[in-house]
């Protein structure tokens, strides 16, 4: 699954022992598998390989350069929500002809930019915008490939953060408007229809939601295919990982509703959903983010201090929620493990950061083993959403970033020197 085991007491990434690069390069440390990357991109294409189609990965997950020209030379393409992902794109030298550009909120100067530099698909969230898009290829006499995000009005059953294709959420356009929507837009001089596209959320770990969501729309997909000519559909993205092997305490509930034959994997998700979009002779996009990155990456931290009151026993180490926000905003499960094993019998303890916010946890009351100030932990499963969800809240530097690749590694970002994070504030004249 990924490449973060113990040999022997000391915990590997691929060839390399993790306490060798926190020597080198200090803690917090993000550090990322190169080969986990590699094989989570590799077993969704070939999952796929009987279809036309193109993975654009969804490069919020994860955008630092390194990671990002890992999966441009295999040939991915990039699912971008800003002007910026796509900047990025161009600097980590992927192709900006295989980017969709999704989001509800592009702004005019975000459609310029991805319309001169070619993208494959603006993935549409509303009229408004189709009629927008339209306005600026017309000054710049260009034609705008389109696709409508259908919201199907599916539950994804995930977390109700990343839950998007229902009516509650501000995601794309109902299901019952989008004929309408084509129709309209059909008029629209510098439009081409070129697809339509959905996604109903993120951390999907039951293929069955996909299952409804697909058949759902698929009759409405060959209509318009019939009628415009489209070229593609993308489900979108929303591969749920393993975050919690035992699938057991501090587990989310929706655990414990899927039942092990439906639990989402390539291999699970071509035999469902390849014999519904191979009769469709549509290319076949996805934009998967967190299952190719997720388990590739993992957050290196030390322990401060050891606090026992007479309740807990709080564990305060050097990463906090600026670096990992996850277990504090989704309540998200993350495993915790010693760089260096440890035997005895394991404790409940707080692993909590040093903010001070009573949500700055990484878990609770967790059974784990003893460790004293100086261990380091790694908090696995934390390439997903990780680092580009980081801030610097509390004046703390943006973490380093390595990428390991069998015995070698690099630095893939420098840690944040302090004085950055107020470089461009002023003292304004008024107050000197
Ligand atoms: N496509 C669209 C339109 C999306 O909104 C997303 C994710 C993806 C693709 C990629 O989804 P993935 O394959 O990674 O599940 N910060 C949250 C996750 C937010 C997901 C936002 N949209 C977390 O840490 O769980």
């Amino acid at each position: 699954m990924h490449q973060f085991r113990y040999i022997g007491n000391q915990l590997f990434c691929e060839g390399v022992v993790v306490s060798t690069l926190t020597k080198k390069f200090g803690t917090p440390l993000y550090v990322y598998s190169q080969r986990t990357l590699e094989d989570h991109f590799q077993k969704l294409d070939h999952a796929l390989a009987p279809l036309d189609h193109l993975i654009c990965f969804a490069m919020k997950a994860n955008s630092n350069l390194s990671v990002m020209r890992t999966l441009a030379n295999l040939g991915s393409g990039f699912d971008v929500v800003s002007a910026g992902e796509l900047q990025r794109v161009i600097a980590a030298g992927g192709d900006p002809k295989k980017c969709v550009f999704a989001g509800v909120a592009k702004s005019e100067a975000e459609i310029e930019f991805a319309l001169r530099k070619g993208i494959y698909s603006f993935n549409c969230e509303s009229e408004p915008e189709i009629i927008r898009i339209n306005k600026v290829a017309a000054r710049l006499k260009k034609t705008a490939p389109i696709a409508v995000r259908i919201n199907p009005n599916v539950e994804a059953k995930t977390h109700a953060k990343i839950t998007t294709g229902t009516y509650e959420n501000k995601f794309g356009i109902q299901f019952e408007q989008v004929e309408g929507v084509y129709a309209h837009a059909r008029k629209l001089k510098h439009i081409w229809l070129r697809g339509i596209q959905m996604h109903i959320g993120s951390q999907l770990t039951d293929v069955k939601p996909y299952e409804l969501a697909v058949k759902k729309v698929l009759p409405l997909v060959q209509k318009l295919k019939a009628r415009y000519r489209l070229e593609f559909f993308s489900p979108g993205g929303g591969l749920g990982i393993i975050y919690n092997p035992a699938l057991a305490s501090g587990s989310p509930e929706w655990w414990k509703s899927v039942s092990a034959k439906n639990i989402l994997t390539p291999a699970s998700y071509a035999a469902k959903l390849l014999p519904l979009l191979q009769p469709l002779g549509l290319k076949i996009l996805l934009e998967p983010g967190r299952f190719i990155v997720g388990n590739a990456g993992s957050l290196i931290t030390r322990v401060e201090y050891v606090k026992r009151t007479g309740k807990k026993n709080f564990v305060i180490v050097d990463a906090a929620m600026n670096d990992l926000i996850r277990p504090a905003f989704y309540d998200s499960y993350h495993e915790i493990v010693p760089l260096k094993k440890k035997s005895g019998t394991p404790i409940a303890s707080d692993v909590v950061g040093g903010i001070c916010e009573s949500g700055d946890y990484f878990c609770k009351d967790r059974p784990l083993a003893k460790v004293g100030e100086g261990d380091e932990l790694a908090l696995l499963s934390a390439g997903a959403y990780g680092f580009v969800m980081a801030s610097n809240y509390n004046t703390r530097p943006l973490a380093a970033e390595v990428l390991v690749n069998g015995r070698k590694f690099a630095v893939a970002r420098e840690r944040q020197p302090v004085q950055e994070i107020w470089a461009g504030e002023k003292i304004v004249a008024w107050l000197k």
